[in-house]
């Protein structure tokens, strides 16, 4: 937030309880890396000082939501909160049914074992990590139509989430028959999170009707793709994010969310649609391993707690405050010659391995090596988004990704402007060493979603 007249940016809110880290040296943070197989997913939380892994389900929670958190009601069948919950997720996603959920992959599991399966073609601006594998699970096959702009690291444009349009069309042309539903990403994560204007949806909205197909949402970041559509997109300046997110549920016929990241939750998500016979399918097998519908996985009490960080989510003040202060670290270190992806994203700054690391082939994980210095630097955790992640393919071939970021994801209201002005020593600090990092190799690895579990070990 800025006051009118004044520069700095500061928190819209003030800090009601802490929470005390602990300092480490170079040698502990060394130890700790290199016992964890140099995999920053292994590495104990306490080992951390800023923990920039991921921003989902790692923000701090309001007074209001632990005041919510009191009217929790448990009961297993029609539980008040689920109402109170089904309410809020409505009052911005108008969608028939409301299907709670542990988290978002959940979601993504249950809908894509419904409409999913051998032979089926799922094309999204990108694919989260979680949402290319539960794709890829039931035989399907996940393709990214994300307009070019977006594989270049550096090119200019207010929206490089969009979706290429014209290559969806070519798709739904070529193999139609085979393609249950579209989805998009909206704020598109592995893409650096870049939002999709509301004119972009409304392009793939016609493709979709044009073809007779299902669009889905992947709305995550809902709250901070709208900001974005306000401040960038002519003629929606003055409006409210709330209604530029209805607009955006009105496009589609459902969602799968992670309710770790914008509605502020430390769990939760929910799967949402129009359609009953397929909120029918989608509840059963819900029931299965998720939980009653009510609840999906679930307590009465994280419910209402999302309802709550629902309405804060697009609070004006809160949003202008979270997007400027992701842009703040991102300028400091554009200012400080360390390569990242522009223009920044939303919920996070991606460092650009391959410019910084040229001397480091991407099969020797440039992404990796720049975050585990980071981490043995100054204790900042951060995540390869890059060939570690998305370079394995079901047919057992590595390829490298088309990108090589490190992900410094900001939580949401945890982190103050001291705690960035630390990050941005550290990163500077890497980068003047840069020459000096060496590649990994992978020496064990699962056969999906490796980069939550491998072991490396370092080259040279
Ligand atoms: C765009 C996107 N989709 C889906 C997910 C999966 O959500 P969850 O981690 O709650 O399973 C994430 C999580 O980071 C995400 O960023």
């Amino acid at each position: 937030m800025t006051s009118p007249g004044f520069r700095t940016i500061f928190e819209p809110f003030r800090i009601h309880s802490v929470e005390p880290m602990r300092m480490t040296t170079r040698q502990q943070r060394h130890d700790a890396v290199t016992q964890a197989g140099y995999n920053l997913f292994k590495v104990h939380a306490a080992d951390v000082l800023i923990d920039l892994l991921t921003d989902s389900g790692t923000g701090a929670m309001s007074r209001d939501q632990w005041a919510a958190i009191q009217h929790g009601d448990e009961s297993y069948a029609g539980s008040p909160s689920y109402y109170v919950f089904r309410d809020a997720v409505r009052e911005l996603f108008p969608f028939e049914h409301v299907i709670p959920t542990h988290q978002g992959r959940a979601a993504e599991r249950i809908i894509f074992s419904v409409l999913g399966g051998a032979g089926k073609v799922v094309p999204n601006n990108t694919h989260f990590d979680t949402t290319r594998a539960n794709v890829e699970y039931t035989g399907a096959q996940a393709v990214d139509l994300v307009i070019a702009e977006a594989r270049d690291p550096h090119a200019d444009h207010p929206f490089k989430g969009n979706m290429d349009v014209a290559a969806l069309d070519a798709l739904l042309t070529e193999r139609g028959a085979d393609v249950p539903v579209v989805f998009m990403t909206i704020t598109n994560n592995s893409g650096g999170g870049q939002p999709v204007s509301l004119a972009n949806l409304h392009a793939v909205r016609e493709v979709c009707d044009a073809h007779g197909k299902l669009l889905f949402l992947d709305a995550c970041r809902f709250a901070e793709n709208a900001w974005f559509i306000r401040e960038r997109e002519p003629g929606q300046a003055d409006r409210d994010a709330a209604d530029i997110v209805r607009e955006m549920a009105s496009l589609a016929d459902g969602m799968t969310m992670s309710a770790k990241k914008d509605p502020m939750g430390n769990i939760g998500g929910w799967l949402a649609m129009n359609d009953d016979e397929l909120a029918g399918a989608c509840r059963n097998l819900l029931i299965l391993t998720e939980g009653f519908p009510t609840y999906g996985g679930l307590a009465g009490r994280d419910l209402e707690a999302l309802a709550q960080g629902l309405r804060e989510v697009v609070n004006h003040d809160y949003l202008r405050y979270r997007i400027r202060s992701t842009a703040y670290l991102g300028e400091a270190l554009q200012r400080a010659g360390v390569p990242i992806l522009t223009p920044v994203g939303g919920h996070a700054v991606y460092l650009d391995a391959r410019s910084l690391l040229p001397h480091i082939p991407p099969l020797e994980y440039p992404g990796q090596a720049l975050a585990v210095a980071l981490y043995e630097t100054g204790g900042v955790r951060s995540c390869e988004i890059g060939t570690v992640m998305f370079g394995r393919h079901p047919d057992g071939t590595e390829v490298p990704a088309s990108l090589e970021l490190v992900r410094l994801a900001i939580p949401r209201r945890t982190y103050t402007q001291s705690h960035m002005d630390f990050v941005i020593e550290v990163c500077e600090d890497v980068a003047r060493r840069a020459g000096e990092l060496t590649g990994f190799r992978i020496v064990d690895e699962a056969p999906a979603l490796r980069h939550f579990t491998a072991v490396f070990e370092p080259i040279g």
